[in-house]
C-alpha cells in the first residue's frame, strides 16, 4: 500500500486551542520571494501567499513560518531589515499581512514570523544616524563601532571573519572626509551587528516583539540566535578557530552518551521523565566539552535576552513560541536555548547535517531526543531550508563536508537516487516524536537548481567568496504549481527572480495532486497518519532487531523501518500504513525506502 490509498480523507489543519501546540507541530517554511507571486513582478508576495494557504491546510501542516518580508534593500534576501515594523513594497503592505494572517487563522494554521535581531540593514535609520554621528556618540553605541588597529587605525579591530567570506569589519569615512572607525558585520557589509549590551537596542526589540504579537502572530523564528552577544572586549579568534558557522558541520556527541538504548523509550518532550532544569541550573555540559568556542558566537549572555523575551511572550494568550536558529554544537550547547524559561524549540541542524548513514542517523536521533528531553523541550527535525542544499539534491551526491551550494561545474546529483532517499528520509522524520519543519517545495520533491549560470546569482556568499562558493540561490528558486502555466504557476507573467530548472515542470503540484505514489500525496498521507496516530506526541522505542544499515523504531503503535543499505530487508509484521516507495514483489523493504506498519 502506498500513500494514494488515503487520498479521499481530508487532512486536518492544526487546531488553535491546543495548549503547547508547538511540541508536535509540523511547520511549513514559506520563503516569500519564491512561494507565489500575485503581482507578477517575478518576486513572490503576501497576497500570493494568502491565495495559496488553502493548499497548505490541505497538505495537513499545523503552522507556517515566513522568512522575512520586512522593509529591506534585499542585500541578503530580506535578512537585512531597514524597518522592523513594516512590509517591504515588493511583498505588499501591512494590510496584506493582516489579510494573510486572517486567512491563516480561518484555515486553522498558526503563523510564525522571522525576527532578525543580530543585525539590521545598513539602510536602517539607526545605522544611517550612526554614520552621520561622531565616534563615541549614542548613535554609534547601538552598533559595534571600534577604532582600527595599527598606527593609522587602518587595520580591522580584530581578526574576525564574515560568515559570508571576507573580513567582518568595514571602515567608514567620517564627516570630515577622513577614514574613520570600523563597524562589525558578522554577515554582509550591509548587515551591521547591533550592540546587544545597549539598553536602547534591548528596548527596541521588546517593542518589535509586541508589535507583531499584537498583530496576532503565534511565534518567532529567531535568526542567528547564537550570535547576538559577543565576548566583552571583542578579542581575536584563536588561530585555528572555525568561524564559518553556516558551513560548519555540527559535531555529534559520542554514541550512547546519555542516549537511549534499544528497547528504551524516549519521548518527544521527556517532560515528565526528565529533570526540569531551571535557568541557573543548566542540564548541559560545561565549556570544556564545547569544541567550537569562539568569542563571536554562543556567548552565555544571549540567554538573558531570551528569558526577557519569554516573559513578554508569556503575557500573551495562546501559547506564543520562539524557535532558535542557532548553529551551535555539541547538542548540549543547543539545549541551553530551550530551557524552560527561554525558547520553546531550536532547529536541529545536527539532524539536517547527518549523512545518509544508518548509524549516524540513529546516533543523532538518540542524542537529539535525550538532549532536548533533558530540559523538558521537544526535539525538532528538519531536512531542508533556504540556507542549505535541498535534501532531494543533497542525498543525490556523495559529499564529505556539506558544500555551500552546487554549481554547474560541480559533480551533479543523481536525481532519481536523491529523490528516493529524500522520500525515505522524510517518511522517517515524520514518524519521530517532536516537531518537524518542512521547506516549501520539498513536498513536491523539488531539487536545487544546480546548473544556474553565474549572472543570475544573488546570494552575497557568491560575491563575497569571489565565486568560489556558489551560495544558496539553488534552493531558493520559485516553486512550481502548474506544469503548463507561465513561471510554472508561480505567477501569470512568467517572470522569476531566479530561473526555474526544467525538472520543476514534471514536479509541479498539479502533476502530482491526486496521483498515487507522488511525493505530494506521500507527504499528505504521512501528515494525516502522523496526526491520527499522535506520533508527534509519542515516544520512540528502538526496535530490538536493528540491522546495521537500517533505522528501526516504533512510536505510538507504529513500527518504522528505513532501509539505508543496498539490499532488501524484512518488513515488520503488521498492516502496512505507508511506504516511501513500492515494496518488492515478495514483500520486502527495498534499499532507500521507509515503511510504517501498524504493530
Ligand atoms: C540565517 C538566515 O537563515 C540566512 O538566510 C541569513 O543569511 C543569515 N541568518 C543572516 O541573517
Amino acid at each position: 500500500m502506498t500513500s494514494a490509498d488515503t487520498l479521499d480523507q481530508p487532512a486536518a489543519a492544526g487546531t488553535r486551542t491546543d495548549p503547547e501546540w508547538w511540541r508536535s507541530a509540523v511547520v511549513y517554511q514559506i520563503y516569500p520571494r519564491s512561494f507565489a507571486d500575485a503581482d507578477g513582478n517575478g518576486v513572490g508576495d503576501l497576497p500570493g501567499i494568502t491565495s495559496q494557504l488553502p493548499a497548505l491546510a490541505d497538505l495537513g501542516v499545523d503552522a507556517v513560518w515566513l522568512s522575512p518580508f520586512y522593509t529591506s534593500p534585499q542585500a541578503d534576501a530580506g535578512y537585512d531589515v531597514a524597518d522592523y515594523r513594516d512590509v517591504d513594497p515588493i511583498f505588499g503592505t501591512l494590510a496584506d499581512f493582516d489579510a494573510m494572517a486572517a486567512k491563516a487563522r480561518e484555515l486553522g494554521l498558526r503563523l510564525i514570523v522571522d525576527l532578525v535581531p543580530n543585525h539590521s540593514s545598513d539602510e536602517h535609520p539607526w545605522f544611517q544616524a550612526a554614520l552621520r554621528a561622531a565616534p563615541g556618540s549614542p548613535e554609534r553605541a547601538r552598533y559595534l563601532f571600534r577604532d582600527g588597529r595599527g598606527p593609522n587605525g587602518d587595520e580591522p579591530p580584530n581578526n574576525w571573519r564574515s560568515v559570508f567570506g571576507g573580513p567582518a569589519w568595514t571602515r567608514v569615512t567620517e564627516a570630515d572626509g577622513r577614514p574613520g572607525q570600523w563597524y562589525l558585520h558578522l554577515f554582509d557589509t550591509k548587515q551591521p551587528d547591533f550592540d546587544w549590551t545597549n539598553e536602547e537596542v534591548k528596548e527596541e526589540f521588546r517593542q518589535v516583539l509586541r508589535f507583531w504579537l499584537d498583530r496576532g502572530v503565534d511565534g518567532f523564528r529567531v535568526d542567528v540566535a547564537h550570535g547576538m552577544v559577543k565576548q566583552a572586549g571583542l578579542p581575536d579568534e584563536a588561530e585555528d578557530a572555525e568561524t564559518a558557522v553556516m558551513a560548519q558541520a555540527p559535531v555529534v556527541e559520542a554514541e550512547g552518551a546519555g542516549a537511549a538504548q534499544p528497547g528504551q523509550q524516549v519521548t518527544a518532550s521527556e517532560a515528565s521523565a526528565a529533570p526540569q532544569a531551571s535557568s541557573d541550573e543548566p542540564a548541559v555540559t560545561d565549556r570544556s566539552l564545547y569544541s567550537n568556542y569562539s568569542p563571536a558566537w554562543d556567548q552565555d549572555g544571549v540567554h538573558e535576552i531570551y528569558r526577557d523575551w519569554r516573559r513578554i511572550l508569556d503575557e500573551y494568550p495562546g501559547d506564543r513560541m520562539m524557535v532558535a536558529e542557532a548553529w551551535v554544537s555539541p547538542l548540549s550547547r543547543l539545549a541551553r536555548y530551550i530551557r524552560p524559561d527561554e525558547m520553546q524549540q531550536a532547529f536541529n541542524f545536527e539532524f539536517l547535517s547527518a549523512r545518509w548513514d544508518a548509524k549516524t542517523l540513529r546516533t543523532v536521533i538518540d542524542a537529539s531526543l535525550a538532549t532536548a528531553g533533558s530540559v523538558g523541550a521537544p526535539s525538532t527535525w528538519v531536512l531542508s531550508n533556504h540556507d542549505v542544499i535541498r535534501h532531494a539534491s543533497r542525498f543525490g551526491i556523495d559529499y564529505v563536508d556539506r558544500p555551500n551550494g552546487i554549481g554547474p561545474d560541480d559533480p551533479q546529483p543523481d536525481a532519481a537516487r536523491g529523490l528516493r532517499r529524500a522520500r525515505a528520509a522524510t517518511l522517517m522524520m515524520l514518524a519521530l516524536p517532536g516537531s518537524a519543519y518542512l521547506y516549501q517545495g520539498e513536498e513536491l520533491g523539488l531539487p536545487d537548481n544546480t546548473t544556474m549560470a553565474p549572472e543570475f546569482r544573488q546570494d552575497p556568499v557568491f560575491r563575497r567568496s569571489g565565486g568560489t562558493e556558489v551560495g544558496r540561490d539553488g534552493c531558493r528558486v520559485p516553486i512550481s504549481w502548474q506544469a503548463d502555466a507561465p513561471a510554472l504557476g508561480f505567477n501569470e507573467t512568467g517572470k522569476t527572480w531566479l530561473p526555474q530548472p526544467d525538472s520543476y515542470r514534471e514536479l509541479a503540484r498539479d502533476q502530482q495532486a491526486g496521483k498515487a505514489d507522488s511525493t505530494l500525496e506521500m507527504y499528505r498521507a504521512a501528515l494525516r497518519l502522523r496526526k491520527e496516530n499522535g506520533l508527534g506526541d509519542g515516544a520512540l522505542q528502538w526496535a530490538a532487531e536493528q540491522p546495521d544499515t537500517a533505522v528501526a523504531f516504533s512510536n505510538a503503535g507504529v513500527g518504522v523501518v528505513a532501509n539505508l543499505g543496498d539490499a532488501p530487508i524484512a518488513v515488520p509484521a503488521g498492516e502496512v500504513l505507508i511506504s516511501s516507495g513500492p515494496l518488492t514483489d515478495d514483500g520486502l523493504l527495498p534499499p532507500e525506502t521507509t515503511v510504517w506498519v501498524r504493530t
